[in-house]
């Protein structure tokens, strides 16, 4: 026999777990459902433990999609400020880092439990530890076979998030539950994800470790904030946050001095004709950065000895230092997904599938990809909360 409720939620992460406890306190009998031992694995390891659980300056514009208007229904619900009076209802110490992005002061683990206390105000059960075997619609709803036993409800939310990070219990499964019912997907893609770069520049995959501020820019997006370099390339938060931008074949540009005002490199030459351009370039970079970029300019010596139009030209590439990665590490080392469950069949009030009613697609499942710095986490606490009051 088939158990019954009137929602089951498929995966209990921040978007399935929100989801279930905001329709099982309208009164709604709520199953959720995870092949993990134990729930909001992601949300444990999310900002170093610390969960970077939202950003003060979510904004849609600051979301990918295929289409970029489908988010604002849904975050104009339910902002920040509505997940922060949450947190502080728990009482949970949070601080402001940078850029807008909330972190808990403790631990990340304070965010799971609060989402447990959630559910189980309103009644919602909550199972992990069992493979989904098969979803089936009938007359009498959707039917969930998992483990031994199965469930049945007239409605059935898609909260099993992206392929990212497989080792921590991502699968395809929203997808192919998507394609089962008449869905379609937009190609997922790795996002906020460390660039390779290739055998030609062994010379910067030689700084490993080694970070500095710039400005990131990869089509029209650009962000100021750190770049990282690793034995395989780059990353960073500012890399992170072009990566979702980047496609195979586009270039990524890096101004690598972003206070420096124009003229400055012959400015310095006027003041201090002796200094070399390393050391004047050390000032504002990492002393290995500085002596791999004089190296790769091919312009050593002091400053003096340039001509004003060699270091016109080092100024302008130093502003706008070109790199052309030849991938991406991944959906190992993606932190979200791009792309996904495509928003064309989905209602962005309600996040239910026009063509398969009852069906729901939350979080990362959909074709919805925020920056980095808590916009993920805002999508699926508003994604789960649209879906959780229609129910
Ligand atoms: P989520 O991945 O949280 O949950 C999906 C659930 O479905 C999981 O519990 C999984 O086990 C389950 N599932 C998957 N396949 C299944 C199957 N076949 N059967 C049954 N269950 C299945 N974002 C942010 O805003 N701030 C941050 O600080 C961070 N930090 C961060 C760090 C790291 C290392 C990563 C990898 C990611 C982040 N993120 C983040 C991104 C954030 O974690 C992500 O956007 C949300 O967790 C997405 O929530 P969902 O509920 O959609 O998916």
């Amino acid at each position: 026999m088939s158990e019954v409720y009137d929602a089951i939620v498929l995966g209990a992460g921040a978007a399935g777990l929100f989801c279930a406890g905001i329709a099982g306190q309208r009164g709604k009998r709520v199953l959720v459902l995870d092949h993990a031992e134990k729930p909001g694995k992601k949300i444990l390891i999310s900002g170093g433990g610390r969960c970077n659980f939202t950003n003060r300056d979510t904004a849609p514009e600051r979301y990918l999609s295929t289409n970029p208007h489908f988010v604002k229904s849904a975050l104009s619900r339910y902002t920040p400020r509505d997940f922060l009076d949450l947190v502080e209802a728990y009482g949970i110490a949070w601080h402001e880092k940078t850029l807008g992005q909330l972190f808990c002061d403790g631990s990340a683990k304070q965010i799971v439990a609060m989402l447990l206390e959630e559910c189980a105000k309103g009644d919602v059960a909550v199972h992990c530890g069992d493979a989904i075997a098969s979803v089936a619609r009938g007359e009498e709803g959707y039917t969930v076979a998992f483990g031994a036993r199965s469930a049945t409800a007239p409605a059935l939310v898609i909260a099993t998030g992206g392929p990212s990070i497989p080792k921590m219990g991502a699968s395809g499964l929203a997808y192919d539950l998507a394609r089962q019912f008449g869905l379609k997907v937009v190609q997922p893609r790795p996002a906020l994800v460390p660039l390779t770069l290739p055998g030609s520049e062994a010379l910067f995959r030689e700084l490993s470790g080694v970070s500095t501020e710039v400005v990131a820019r990869c089509g029209k997006a650009a962000f100021r904030e750190a770049a990282l370099f690793t034995h395989r390339g780059l990353s960073g938060p500012a890399i992170l946050q072009v990566s979702s931008y980047w496609q195979r074949g586009d270039t990524v540009t890096t101004d690598l001095l972003p206070d420096r005002e124009p003229g400055w490199l012959k400015a310095a030459k006027r003041e201090r004709p002796r200094s070399a351009l390393r050391k004047v370039l050390a000032e504002g970079l990492p002393e290995r950065l500085a002596e791999a970029l004089c190296e790769r300019l091919g312009l050593g010596g002091e400053l003096g000895n340039l001509s004003d139009k060699a270091l016109d030209a080092a100024e302008a590439r130093l502003a706008c230092w070109p790199f052309v990665p030849d991938g991406s590490e991944g959906f190992a080392k993606a932190e979200v997904t791009a792309g996904g469950i495509d928003t064309a069949g989905l209602s962005s009030k309600t996040m239910e599938a026009r063509k398969a009613p009852g069906l729901y697609a939350i979080g990362e499942a959909v074709d919805v990809t925020g920056w980095l710095g808590g916009y993920n986490f805002q999508w699926a606490w508003a994604s789960g909360f649209a879906a959780g009051q229609a129910l």
